[in-house]
């Protein structure tokens, strides 16, 4: 029996071991971390992350060939391919400071395993990682070895968070960099035996080492700087009119008050740490990104008579993107900041997010939140202007005015009606994600702006936006 055990059981290593498990029968795999409350939370009723379908495929397959330890060395120790999937945040001091990845977390785990290791050993790069890292890694796992044989595999992860097990279980391709010996050829066979038990062969593309890296940090730009930002059109249209360009593609034209997760902005940063010369372009699309945000919060200042010092305003969604409980680098963190340094007073509702990780994000520094989660504060000071409630029309009552952040399919079947005759009047709704119907809402007597549609001809008077 192939065993495996993933160290790291966050959004990549739960999620990716679980469907391993699912579909690969005969392997034992085990995710390990050293956090103890995510690995009881992962053996429980209760799973540390929101993923539809997850729950279900945990619960086949725990138990079964499926464990979730704390016991990292023993497990380790005992696995033939060892993916490493651990937390590669951006380094917040020290040389390359707000760009470069810390890889704090990756080296103890590579130390960690030159360590314990008795046998050969596949080691898969499953973070994301800045290019030659692998070779960095290779470098601490050969010193010292005890005579052991190490491969290095880099198997970037493409999934993306709400659609994770859809992804997994059917993606549009899975991507295998390895080394061109004849080892390393053979060990790029033992894990494409392991994803050719459910992906076609065609989908699986085996690469050299660094092409692996570097097509990743690549994805993830190139997707991020399609995300259009808004203007005086109607955006979707827009979408819809250059997105039937088949070279252009349909996806990932939507407007919104800004990307956001932990992803983009870290590997966008990486990609400019390493390439000096087309620095000032990628640095660009995280300005605009950033902009968006600062944008929209103007907008909402502006038209609310230019100040929301002590008026209530709901916030409907936290996460950064709809079925997800994630909140990291999340557009709302930046939207609500700005709105409290305004002195709003802000009542958050989101069907994923806990009031103590609306409270932890509020407070916490720019990069300090891709830190292990035992080692966050549990329970900082909360911030006083800010209520989270379990209930939309509790948040939107007596508000003067109401933002949408994250698209969660609930917020276009919610009664503003009801909403419109318990809020401050004139009441105002600022859709970030577009996803409530304008028209009707302005025939409920709302005032609405729609990010990318044309402005509410109540708006058009109101002061110009910087
Ligand atoms: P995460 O923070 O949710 O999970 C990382 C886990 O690693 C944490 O639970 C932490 O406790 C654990 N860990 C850290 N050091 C450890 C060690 N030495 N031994 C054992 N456990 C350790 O992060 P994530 O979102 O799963 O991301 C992991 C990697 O995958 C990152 O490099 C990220 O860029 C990449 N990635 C993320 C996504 C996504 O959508 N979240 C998608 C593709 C790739
Ligand atoms: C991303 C990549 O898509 C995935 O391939 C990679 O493995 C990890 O990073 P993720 O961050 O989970 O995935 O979600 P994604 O769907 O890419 O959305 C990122 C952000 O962009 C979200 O805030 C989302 O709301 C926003 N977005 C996305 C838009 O604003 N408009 C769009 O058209 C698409």
């Amino acid at each position: 029996m192939v065993k495996i055990c993933c160290i790291g059981a966050g959004y990549v290593g739960g999620p990716t071991m679980a469907v391993i498990a699912l579909k690969c029968p005969s392997v034992e795999v085990v995710v390990v971390d050293i956090s103890v409350p995510r690995i009881n939370a992962w053996n429980s009723d209760h799973l540390p992350i929101y993923e539809p379908g997850l729950d279900e495929v945990v619960q086949q397959c725990r138990g079964r060939n499926l464990f979730f330890s704390t016991n990292v060395e023993k497990h380790v120790s005992e696995a033939d391919i060892i993916f490493v999937s651990v937390n590669t945040p951006t380094k917040t001091r020290g040389l390359g400071a707000g760009k470069a990845a810390d890889l704090t977390y990756w080296e103890s785990a590579a130390r960690m395993i030159a360590d314990v290791a008795k046998s050969d050993k596949i080691v898969v790069e499953k973070s994301t990682v800045p290019v030659k890292t692998a070779e960095a890694i290779e470098k601490i796992l050969t010193h010292n070895s005890k005579g052991i044989n190490y491969q290095i595999l880099s198997n970037p992860e493409f999934l993306a968070e709400g659609t994770a097990i859809q992804d997994l279980l059917n993606p549009d391709r899975v991507l295998i960099g390895g080394r061109e010996t004849p080892d390393g050829q053979k060990a790029i066979k033992a894990l494409k035996d392991v994803y050719a038990q459910w992906v076609p062969e065609e989908r699986i593309i085996t690469t050299n080492l660094w092409s692996a890296e570097l097509s990743k940090l690549a994805a993830n730009a190139f997707l991020a700087q399609r995300i259009s930002s808004a203007t005086g059109a109607d955006v979707s249209e827009v979408s819809y009119a250059i997105g039937k360009d088949s070279r252009i593609g349909p996806k990932f034209l939507n407007a919104s008050v800004g990307f956001g997760g932990s992803c983009f902005q870290k590997d966008i940063l990486n990609l400019v740490y390493i390439c000096d010369e087309v620095a000032c372009y990628w640095k660009q699309v995280i300005k605009v990104n950033d902009y968006q945000k600062s944008r929209f919060v103007n907008r909402v200042v502006s038209s609310m008579f230019n100040t929301v010092s002590g008026k209530k305003i709901a916030i409907f969604g936290f996460a950064f993107k709809k079925d997800t409980g994630d909140t990291r680098e999340t557009p709302a963190i930046d939207v609500c900041k700005g709105l409290l340094g305004d002195k709003a007073s802000l009542s958050i509702y989101d069907p994923q997010v806990t009031e103590d990780q609306i409270q932890r994000d509020l407070s916490m520094g720019k990069f300090d939140w891709d830190h292990p989660i035992h080692l966050q504060p549990v329970s900082p000071t909360s911030i006083k202007q800010v209520s989270v409630v379990w209930d939309p029309y509790q948040a939107a009552r007596d508000a003067h005015g109401l933002c949408i952040l994250t698209e969660w399919d609930e917020f276009k079947r919610l009664d503003y009606e009801k909403i419109y005759e318990s809020m401050r009047k004139p009441a105002f709704v600022f859709d970030g994600r577009n996803v409530v119907d304008a028209e009707k809402l302005r025939e409920l007597g709302f005032i609405v702006y729609s990010i990318g549609k044309p402005l509410d001809p109540w708006l058009k008077d109101m002061p110009a936006l910087a």
